[in-house]
C-alpha cells in the first residue's frame, strides 16, 4: 500500500516538472521577436546540403566494394551445401577449413529463412535463404572454433529452436 502511495507521488511529481517545463519552453520560445533572416538561413541550407552530399557520395564510394553480392566462387573454395526447412538446417559438410574460402550453397525447402553465422554472441556473417532459388554466401574463417548458425527470418512457431553448429578446423 505504501509503495503504490509514493508510486503515485512520484508519478505526480513528474507529470507537475513536465509541465513546468513544457510552459518555460512555451514562454521563451514566443518571447523573443526578433526578425528572421531567411536569406542567412537558406544560405546555411545550402551549405549543408553540400556537406551531406559529399558525405554520402564518400561512403558510397568506400563501401560499395564491400558489397557481398555478385561476387564469384573461388576455384579453391570449400563448397558446403546448406538446406534449410522448418525449423532446422542441414550442413554438409559440417567441418570447414580455417583460412580457406567457403561458399555457403544455400536453399529453402519452404519459406524464407535467414541463415545467419554467430561465434559466441559475435556476428560474422548471414544470407537470406529463399526457396527454389540457390543464395551462396562467401566468407573465410580465421579462427577455429564452434560456430552457430541462427535463423534470422521468422519462419513459423519453431523459428526460435531453428539452430545448428559447424566446426572450423586447421
Ligand atoms: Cu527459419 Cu526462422
Amino acid at each position: 500500500m505504501a509503495g503504490t502511495d509514493r508510486t503515485i507521488l512520484i508519478a505526480y511529481a513528474i507529470a507537475t516538472a513536465l509541465a513546468a517545463l513544457l510552459t518555460l519552453l512555451l514562454f521563451a520560445s514566443t518571447r523573443n521577436k526578433r526578425p528572421i533572416d531567411t536569406h542567412k538561413i537558406a544560405e546555411f541550407e545550402k551549405r549543408w546540403l553540400g556537406i551531406v552530399v559529399a558525405i554520402l557520395v564518400a561512403l558510397l564510394a568506400t563501401t560499395i566494394w564491400f558489397t557481398p553480392y555478385g561476387k564469384t566462387t573461388p576455384s579453391d573454395a570449400q563448397v558446403v551445401a546448406v538446406n534449410a526447412q522448418q525449423f532446422a538446417w542441414q550442413l554438409k559438410p559440417a567441418t570447414i577449413r580455417v583460412g580457406v574460402p567457403v561458399a555457403f550453397v544455400t536453399r529453402s525447402q519452404d519459406v524464407n529463412h535467414g541463415f545467419g553465422i554467430y561465434k559466441g554472441h559475435k556476428f560474422i556473417a548471414q544470407i537470406q535463404v529463399v526457396p527454389d532459388r540457390n543464395s551462396t554466401l562467401l566468407h573465410t574463417f580465421h579462427e577455429t572454433g564452434t560456430y552457430t548458425v541462427l535463423c534470422l527470418e521468422y519462419c513459423g512457431v519453431g523459428h526460435h529452436g531453428m539452430v545448428a553448429t559447424f566446426r572450423v578446423t586447421k
